[in-house]
């Protein structure tokens, strides 16, 4: 398990993989902050959502641990998918709650990503990323990451009414 450097309160982090088992109610609250810090729509998260998202996909989380529970204070998702061509694998979800920004947290989720990612046999992880996310495009080039020639293209699954 990865460690973080000490937080200001002293509070150790550790890199995990959330497993179905382990997710609570009280995580919760803790993703439901996280996904309003990434500015998603849909904060008001479920157990039942959280358990279905782990288990179709890999969730990393830094955590700080209390007695025998856990508080997720930044997480990753890895997103596998498994083509004719291959496994293709996603990196979604990206997000460190405030208080605990700068402390190399990003990086080391990103690391464990990599890590498992070659140990999956991936040859590539994939990830878009909004140019306005300026810090988090000094995080990926950084790691490593850079511009893929492709475009990703979007369509509404329900046609727009026009007013004429
Ligand atoms: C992007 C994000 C996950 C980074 O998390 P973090 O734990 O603060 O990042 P780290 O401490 O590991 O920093 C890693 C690198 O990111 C960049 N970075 C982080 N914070 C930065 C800042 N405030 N200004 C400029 N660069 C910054 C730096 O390159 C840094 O490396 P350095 O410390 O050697 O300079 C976090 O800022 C966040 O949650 N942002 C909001 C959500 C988001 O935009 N997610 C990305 C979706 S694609």
């Amino acid at each position: 398990m990865e460690r973080a450097a000490e937080s200001n309160t002293k509070q150790a982090v550790e890199i995990i993989r959330l497993r179905v088992g382990d997710i609570r109610t009280s995580h919760i609250g803790d993703v439901s902050e996280l996904l309003r810090t990434l500015g998603s729509k849909h904060t008001a998260i479920t157990v039942a959502e959280l358990r279905r998202s782990a288990k179709a996909n890999r969730i990393y989380c830094a955590v700080t641990r209390q007695d025998n529970s856990f508080r997720i204070v930044g997480m990753v998702c890895l997103v596998q998918m498994f083509l004719p061509q291959g496994l293709r694998l996603w990196l979604e979800t990206m997000v460190v709650h405030d208080s605990f920004k700068r402390r190399g947290l990003g990086r080391l989720l990103l690391s464990r990503v990599m890590k498992d990612a070659e140990l999956l046999g991936a040859e590539h992880v994939n990830l878009t990323c909004n140019p306005t996310r300026a810090i988090a495009h000094n995080l990926y080039q950084d790691s490593g990451f850079s511009p893929a020639n492709t475009s990703v293209l979007r369509r509404a699954t329900r046609a727009k009414t026009t007013s004429r």
